[in-house]
């Protein structure tokens, strides 16, 4: 790769240690990819901030980096951490694993993080702009930040983007480049009674169904009313980063870059075209949901992390009712969040209703090992799609009323 004088001298160490094993590191990733230079960031978002899922290795790079005099040269925003801040006792949290997980936390404020620690960052805060040159990591985060804001990040991992970050740089690759954002497949949503546009539930199925089929590439999707909220979009993105990897959709009619057809393909013809129907929109219910009834302990929502008015519509669906005392229900958010809900009473109704607020963090970044929880309910394809694999659970994916409702129950029957 062809570096500036500075990036050079940034490899060879005048920046100190950690800025030149961070842009060792990015030069190797642009060879792999066959970058031929660097260029500039406006922005980072760090996805490995969770000291369950990156552990002592994890652990070790950050402080490694701090010891050689890291920084970040550009805003830098942090995901959840693997622990309520303020509340980890609450949450059965043991010690030893809140004390790496603070370890962890120092290690990045010390270079100069932000602690949003949210999943959604582009909610509140430092929100890019259209075109805007970024490195984000977190998988909804990559996929909403491409695909609504119109904002170009590659797929960061874990460390690529804490070395994005302290260099200001990453190579000149991928979804970077506006020729590798062009639309390769056309999904057509076909009109089905199954598929109900006002539905909070139907965007996560989409968007599971949009993973499924297209994983890897980049699908334009065609057939959903530009009445969609950003909210929606934000199920609709996590769900299809996780089904399929996809980092990048476009909606016709919707998103910044496909405000046409030929503006979406960029001139092109689709490489397939895919029909959704009912078919489909059944297939990827069955495939979140592993059981059919049972005994409820855990409902769930904010997988991504809820907004307020996510919330606020929770408190609306609850409507003063109480969660069944053997089910704990959780709202996973950022404290921004929590902040409002305090100042508007928010806070208090969901309290009434045993409803907890965490901030900070992703319970699947938990050791959950201890709660003995068996069946969950949630309204997230995301979570639905994660949670059996790594917490050992049954999942039923549903609306924010069936969940509701599955929790103040206390169990879900087969209809
Ligand atoms: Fe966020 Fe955890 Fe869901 S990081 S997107 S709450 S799996």
């Amino acid at each position: 790769m062809k570096l500036t004088d500075e990036e050079q001298r940034m490899m060879e160490g005048e920046h100190g240690k950690a800025a030149a094993m961070a842009m060792s590191i990015l030069t190797k990733l642009g060879q792999i990819y066959g970058a031929e230079e660097m260029m500039p960031i406006s922005q980072a978002h760090i996805d490995s901030s969770a000291y369950k899922t990156i552990g002592e290795a994890g652990l070790e790079f950050a402080e490694k980096l701090v010891d050689g005099g890291a920084r970040v040269r550009v805003p830098t925003t942090l995901n959840p951490t693997s622990r309520d801040i303020k509340r980890w006792q609450e949450f059965r949290i043991p010690p030893n694993f809140a004390e790496k997980s603070e370890r962890l936390e120092q290690a990045y404020l010390r270079m100069g993080a932000i602690p949003t620690w949210t999943c959604a960052p582009y909610l509140y805060g430092l929100i890019p702009h259209f075109g805007q040159q970024i490195a984000w990591a977190e998988s909804n985060a990559i996929t909403f930040a491409n695909s609504v804001i119109g904002a170009r990040t590659a797929r960061y991992g874990d460390f690529t983007d804490i070395c994005a970050a302290i260099t200001g740089k990453v190579p000149k690759f991928s979804l970077h480049l506006p020729q590798n954002r062009r639309g390769e497949i056309l999904l057509k949503l076909q009109p089905s009674s199954l598929i109900d546009f006002s539905e909070d539930s139907i965007y996560p199925l989409i968007g599971y169904i949009v993973g499924s089929t297209a994983p890897g590439r980049i699908p334009v999707i065609d057939g959903i009313p530009n009445s969609v909220t950003s909210d929606q979009l934000k199920g609709l993105s996590a769900a299809a980063a996780s089904s399929g990897a996809v980092a990048l959709f476009h909606i016709l009619g919707v998103t910044p870059e496909a405000s046409t057809y030929k503006d979406a393909f960029q001139g092109k013809e689709p490489l397939q075209v895919i029909n959704i129907g009912e078919e489909e929109i059944l297939k990827a219910k069955q495939s979140l949901t592993t059981i059919e009834e049972g005994k409820v302990d855990l409902a769930i929502t904010g997988c991504p992390h809820a907004s307020f008015p996510e919330v606020e519509r929770l408190v609306q669906v609850l409507d003063g009712r109480r969660v069944c005392q053997e089910v704990e229900f959780w709202v996973q958010t950022n404290r921004i969040v929590y902040c409002w809900l305090e100042q508007t009473g928010l806070l208090d109704s969901l309290n009434f209703s045993g409803v907890k607020v965490i901030t900070d963090t992703c319970i699947l970044s938990w050791p959950l090992d201890n709660w003995n929880f068996h069946l969950v309910v949630t309204n997230s394809a995301k979570f639905a799609h994660y949670a059996p694999g790594m917490a050992g659970v049954h999942v039923i994916f549903g609306s924010l009323e069936k969940c509701v409702a599955a929790a103040v129950k206390g169990e879900v029957r087969r209809v």
